[in-house]
């Protein structure tokens, strides 16, 4: 688990004792930020990429322990499979450059999602990027790929299932920590902040178990365009809010 350690980078504006520990970002809009310009979809992809390389780095230089970011869902396979196939060569380009650049950025990578139906060659790239980073303990970048919150809870319910088919526990033993423990972000803590750029005013199945009490911020910056005065906004936000976790 990486360790706390404050910044001396705090930007203006944000109170660096109360920052979030873990931010998720729905990294959308990539396709209208294309066609804004006259541009393929694909384009909107590979700029959205480099956004993501900016914030990731940013959020490590601010404090930020965790940043999960929603890259691609269980149903963006609804897209033209042209459209699929650009967003995973791309995807695979980012990985081999994160590689080349691991000692710069020093992020641990972690994957969140099913990568049995990604190729070979971009599975291996994944476990590459994760086991080479599994030494830095700083910052934590968790890439949701293949994700669907619905499906990530249906997982960690057959699991349980399996387990009280076995004999192996009781049904009525299952606690929350007990379906926490086997999602993918296992030991990671629910996100305090979740961000939705482009616009859009819902979750499109992202993290549904871990958002029970996140504060939530919505921009209409399309996400190419997110900078790091859009964050620094979006964690003043947080940070004038009141979380009461159903208390008062
Ligand atoms: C998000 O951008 C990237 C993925 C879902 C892979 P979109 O491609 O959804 O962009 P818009 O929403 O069409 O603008
Ligand atoms: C959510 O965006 C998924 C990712 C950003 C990876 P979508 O563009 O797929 O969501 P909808 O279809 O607008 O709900
Ligand atoms: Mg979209």
């Amino acid at each position: 688990m990486p360790i706390f350690r404050k910044s001396q980078n705090t930007p203006d504006g944000v109170d660096p004792g109360r920052l979030p520990r873990h931010i998720a970002i729905i990294m959308d809009g990539n396709g209208r930020w294309a066609q804004k310009r006259g541009l393929p979809r694909t384009a909107g992809h590979a700029a959205g990429a480099e956004t993501f390389r900016t914030i990731a780095n940013y959020c490590k230089e601010i404090g930020i322990e965790y940043l999960t970011v929603y890259a691609f869902s269980t149903e963006n396979w609804r897209r033209p499979p042209e459209e699929v196939g650009a967003i995973m060569r791309l995807l695979g380009r980012y990985l081999d450059e994160a590689l080349e650049d691991m000692e710069r950025n020093r992020i641990r990578i972690v994957f969140f999602g099913d990568l049995e139906p990604l190729t070979p060659e971009l599975r291996a790239l994944c476990d590459r990027a994760h086991s080479a980073s599994m030494r830095y303990s700083e910052a934590q970048a968790n890439i949701c790929l293949n994700y669907g919150g619905r499906d990530e809870i249906t997982r960690a319910v057959r699991a349980l299932a399996r387990e009280c088919a076995a004999g192996e526990r009781d049904p009525e033993s299952i606690t929350e920590a007990d379906i926490s423990a086997r999602l993918y972000s296992a030991g990671v803590p629910d996100p305090d902040l979740i961000i939705r750029p482009s616009g859009e005013i819902r979750t499109s199945n992202f993290l549904l178990w871990q958002s029970a009490y996140s504060e939530y911020y919505f921009t209409d910056v399309l996400w190419p365009d997110f900078s790091k005065e859009e964050l620094n906004r979006a964690i003043a936000s947080y940070q004038a809010r009141s979380r009461r976790f159903g208390g008062v």
